[in-house]
C-alpha cells in the first residue's frame, strides 16, 4: 500500500435533476469548478427527483448508491451540486460517514485560493465563517482529525472553530477590519479619480484568461515609478498606454454560473472596481463551446451589480487554439471598436487590443477607412488640413482609400461643412483595406 499525495483529494459528484428547479445547474461545469478547487473526480452519481428529500437531499436508494461509490473509489469528500440546508448535510455526513460540501462550498473554497488582495481574503474569511456558522454541529467531520481540504482551506482560520461565540468574535473582528481597508481603498480609489486615470478592469468568466491577458499587457509596459500601487495589491497596476498614457489595470475574481447572493455580496470589493471602472474588457475564451451561455451570465451578473452602463470591449481570447482565426477589432455602425480577437498567450492581437482601448479612452476618437470617389476631393483635401489622414491607398475602380483617424466631433463636423451625410462616405472592411492594400 501507498500513501496518496497530499494535494490529491478524491470527490464523489452528485446531481440531480430536479423537475421543480427552473434553474438546473449543469454537470460538467461542477465538474469543471471542482477541478479548479484541486479536487479529482473520481466518481459522478446522477438522478432526478421531482423535489428534494427534506431529510437527505437525495432519496435513501440513492444514499445507498452514493455510499457504495465513495466505498468502491475510496473517496474523501462528497460534492452535491446543489444547495444543502445545514441539517441535509449534517444528515448526509453522519449517515455516508465522509465529508459532504454543497455548491456553495465549493465555490467558497475556490475562491479562497484565489483570494489575493487583503481585502479578498477577509472577504471571503467573513463569507465561510458566515457559511460554517449555521454548520457547526457537523455529522461527521468531528469525529475524524481535521487536516484540512476543500471546504476548509481558506486564508485565516483553516480548522473549523466549534465554539459559536469564537465565530461571532471573529466575524466581528473581520468586519470591523474590512470597514478600514474599504475606507483606506476608497481614498486611493479618490486619488486616482482626482488624478484622472482611467481605469480599464478585466471581468469574464472562469479561466477565460483574464490573468493571462493582465501579466501580458502589463510585462510590456511596466511602469517602473510605481511600486506603490504593485505591492499594495497585485491585481491593480498602472501602465502607461500609447496615445493615452497612464491607465490603471484591474484583474477581477472569474464570474461563475449562478453565483449565489451572498457571495456576490462577498466580493464587493471587487465587483466595486468594477463598478467604477472607466472601461470593461469583457474577456472570453472563444474556444469554449459554452461561450454564448458564459457570455451571457457574465452580462447578467454585470447588470445585477449595476456595472451595465460601463462602456465593455469584449475580447475574444485563444484564437491560437481555431484554425483560421486571426486577430482583428470589430467596429459598429458607427466605427467604435466593439469586439477584438487576440491571444493572451501568443500575444498575437495584443497591440489591436492596446489601440482599441486607446481609441475608446481617448474620448470620441473615430479610426476609419473610407472609400472616395474621384469627385469628393473637397473631401479629401479637408481630411488632409485636419491632420487626420494616416494613409492613401488608390483602388482599382479608381476610388481612393483614406485611413483616417481624428475627434469624433472633428468628424461630424467635417461632414456636415462638405455638405455631406455621414453615409455619404463609404467605410471600408479592414479586409477590403488589405485587398485594396494589394491591388496598390
Ligand atoms: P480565473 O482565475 O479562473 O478567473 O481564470 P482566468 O480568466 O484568469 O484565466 P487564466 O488566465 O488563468 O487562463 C486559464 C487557462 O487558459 C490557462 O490554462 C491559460 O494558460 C489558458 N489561456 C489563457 N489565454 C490563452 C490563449 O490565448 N490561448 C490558449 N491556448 N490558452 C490560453
Amino acid at each position: 500500500m501507498f500513501d496518496r499525495p497530499d494535494a490529491g483529494e478524491r470527490a464523489v459528484l452528485v446531481h440531480l435533476d430536479i423537475y421543480a428547479d427552473q434553474h438546473s445547474e449543469d454537470p460538467d461545469e461542477f465538474r469543471e469548478l471542482v477541478a479548479s478547487a484541486g479536487v479529482e473526480t473520481v466518481d459522478l452519481v446522477t438522478g432526478s427527483r421531482s423535489q428534494p428529500s427534506s431529510r437527505f437531499f437525495v432519496g435513501t436508494g440513492k444514499l445507498d448508491e452514493i455510499r457504495d461509490a465513495v466505498a468502491a473509489a475510496e473517496a474523501d469528500v462528497v460534492l452535491f451540486n446543489h444547495s444543502l440546508s445545514p441539517s441535509q448535510e449534517r444528515n448526509l455526513e453522519a449517515s455516508l460517514k465522509c465529508r459532504v460540501l454543497d455548491r456553495t462550498g465549493v465555490i467558497l473554497d475556490i475562491f479562497a485560493q484565489r483570494a489575493r488582495t487583503h481585502e479578498g481574503k477577509l472577504q471571503v474569511e467573513l463569507a465561510q465563517l458566515e457559511h460554517m456558522s449555521t454548520r457547526l454541529v457537523r455529522g461527521w467531520t468531528h469525529l475524524v482529525r481535521q487536516k484540512g481540504g476543500i471546504g476548509q482551506r481558506g486564508p485565516g482560520e483553516t480548522q473549523l472553530e466549534t465554539d459559536r461565540r469564537l465565530l461571532r468574535g471573529r466575524i466581528k473582528a473581520i468586519n470591523k477590519r474590512l470597514d478600514k481597508v474599504r475606507s483606506q481603498r476608497a481614498q486611493g480609489r479618490r486619488a486616482r479619480q482626482r488624478a484622472d486615470i482611467p481605469t480599464v478592469s478585466l471581468v469574464g468568466y472562469t479561466n477565460a484568461g483574464k490573468s493571462t491577458l493582465f501579466n501580458r499587457m502589463t510585462e510590456s509596459h511596466v511602469y517602473a515609478a510605481d511600486q506603490l500601487f504593485a505591492t499594495l495589491d497585485p491585481t491593480v497596476r498602472r501602465l502607461a498606454l500609447p496615445d493615452v498614457g497612464a491607465v490603471v489595470l484591474a484583474d477581477t475574481v472569474g464570474f461563475i454560473r449562478h453565483l449565489p447572493h451572498k457571495l456576490v455580496e462577498a466580493f464587493r470589493a471587487t465587483l466595486e472596481e468594477t463598478v467604477q471602472a472607466t472601461l470593461l474588457l469583457h474577456v472570453i475564451d472563444n474556444s469554449d463551446p459554452q461561450r454564448d451561455e458564459h457570455t451571457e451570465q457574465v452580462e447578467l451578473v454585470l447588470s445585477e451589480i449595476g456595472a451595465h452602463e460601463v462602456p465593455v470591449l469584449q475580447v475574444c481570447n485563444k484564437i491560437d487554439q481555431q484554425e483560421g482565426r486571426e486577430a482583428r477589432v470589430e467596429r459598429n455602425a458607427e466605427g467604435v471598436p466593439v469586439r477584438v480577437w487576440l491571444s493572451a498567450m501568443t500575444g498575437e492581437g495584443i497591440d489591436l487590443l492596446e489601440n482599441a482601448i486607446a481609441e475608446l479612452l481617448s474620448g470620441e476618437l473615430v479610426h476609419q477607412y473610407v472609400r472616395l470617389a474621384p469627385a469628393q476631393g473637397q473631401l479629401r483635401a479637408r481630411f488632409y488640413a485636419a491632420g487626420a489622414v494616416l494613409d492613401e491607398r488608390p483602388l482599382e475602380s479608381g476610388d481612393l482609400a483614406l485611413e483616417v483617424r481624428m475627434q469624433l466631433r472633428d468628424w461630424c463636423q467635417l461632414l456636415s461643412h462638405a455638405g455631406l451625410q455621414e453615409d455619404a462616405v463609404v467605410r471600408l472592411a479592414d479586409a477590403d483595406w488589405l485587398a485594396a492594400a494589394v491591388n496598390a
